[in-house]
């Protein structure tokens, strides 16, 4: 007699936009059950989730500000009272420097915004989540939950017009490298996955630049990365093709990474 397979449950933050929808989206279609948290835009998410529904999957949209530590709580709960324990937190949601000019004039306002979005929020977020998958693989060590968290090339690469956004990126990194060493006795395996110049809503004001540096050989292969080369990454960890890998760091850059002469 076939046995019913569990529904794994998956948390993208970010899920409204670019990369987290493409994770979202590519999660749903796996068969997964997916929460789409958002920010400000409802209507995106919305239509992430009807897209999951019509693919025959599940998905439950969730506001919150990731940066807003007392938001976490809901988010975790909201998912796991739609579709059960949490199988895979996605650490997506991300913004930009918020003015991009002189690394002498950086200011302290888009230090606070950026680092508490992209560092102080995933980190809080990723204790909350550890603690509650603790939890479940004391009591079913056959559950393998596993958290990725999204950085970037900006992690290891200077660029000096956005260094707030650099610093996030670099400390999520080591983010990555204490949950990993901190979890493996309970099973619970951590990546990151470092996108390259991926086309989304954050790449489109410098759409053209990059055109150009990427015609002219920045990266090895020569084309934009898509939303959907990210989430072939998360697929692979989500369905357990890198078990004996922990704290690993995948770049899905076009070869960006490689030092070249
Ligand atoms: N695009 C690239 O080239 C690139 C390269 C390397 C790394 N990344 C990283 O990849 C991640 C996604 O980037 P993207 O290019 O897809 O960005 P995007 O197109 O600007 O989409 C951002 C997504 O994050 C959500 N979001 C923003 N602030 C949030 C907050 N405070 N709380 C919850 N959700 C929030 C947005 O929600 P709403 O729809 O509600 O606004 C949206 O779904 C980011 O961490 C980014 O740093 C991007």
């Amino acid at each position: 007699m076939s046995q019913q397979a569990a529904t794994r449950v998956a948390l993208v933050t970010g899920g409204s936009r670019g990369i987290g929808r493409g994770i979202a989206t590519a999660l749903g279609a796996a068969g997964w059950a997916v929460g789409v948290n958002y920010h400000s835009r409802a209507d995106a998410a919305e239509e992430v989730a009807a897209a999951i529904r019509a693919a025959g999957g599940q998905a439950v949209c969730l506001q919150g500000d990731i940066g807003d530590l007392d938001c976490h709580a809901a988010l975790l709960a909201g998912v796991q009272e739609a579709f059960g324990p949490l199988d895979l937190l996605v650490n997506n949601a991300g913004i930009g420097t918020q003015v991009r000019g002189d690394l002498l004039e950086a200011t302290p306002e888009s230090f606070d915004v950026v680092l508490a979005t992209n560092l102080r929020g995933p980190y809080f977020l990723t204790q909350r989540v550890a603690r509650a998958m603790v939890e479940r693989t004391a009591a079913d060590p056959a559950a393998r939950p596993k958290i990725v968290t999204v950085s970037s090339m900006s992690a290891y690469t200077a660029s000096t017009s956005r260094g707030d956004y650099c610093l996030s990126k670099a400390a999520l990194a080591m983010l990555t490298a204490l949950f990993a060493d901190r979890l493996a006795p309970h099973g619970i395996n951590v990546y990151e996955i470092r996108p390259g110049i991926i086309a989304t809503d954050m790449t489109g004001p410098v759409r053209e630049k990059y055109d150009a540096l990427i015609a002219d050989g920045l990266t090895p292969i020569r084309r934009w990365g898509q939303p959907d080369d990210i989430a072939r990454a998360v697929l692979a960890i989500a369905s357990e093709m890198l078990p004996f890998s922990t704290g690993q760091v995948i770049d899905v850059d076009g070869g960006f990474h490689l030092r070249r002469l």
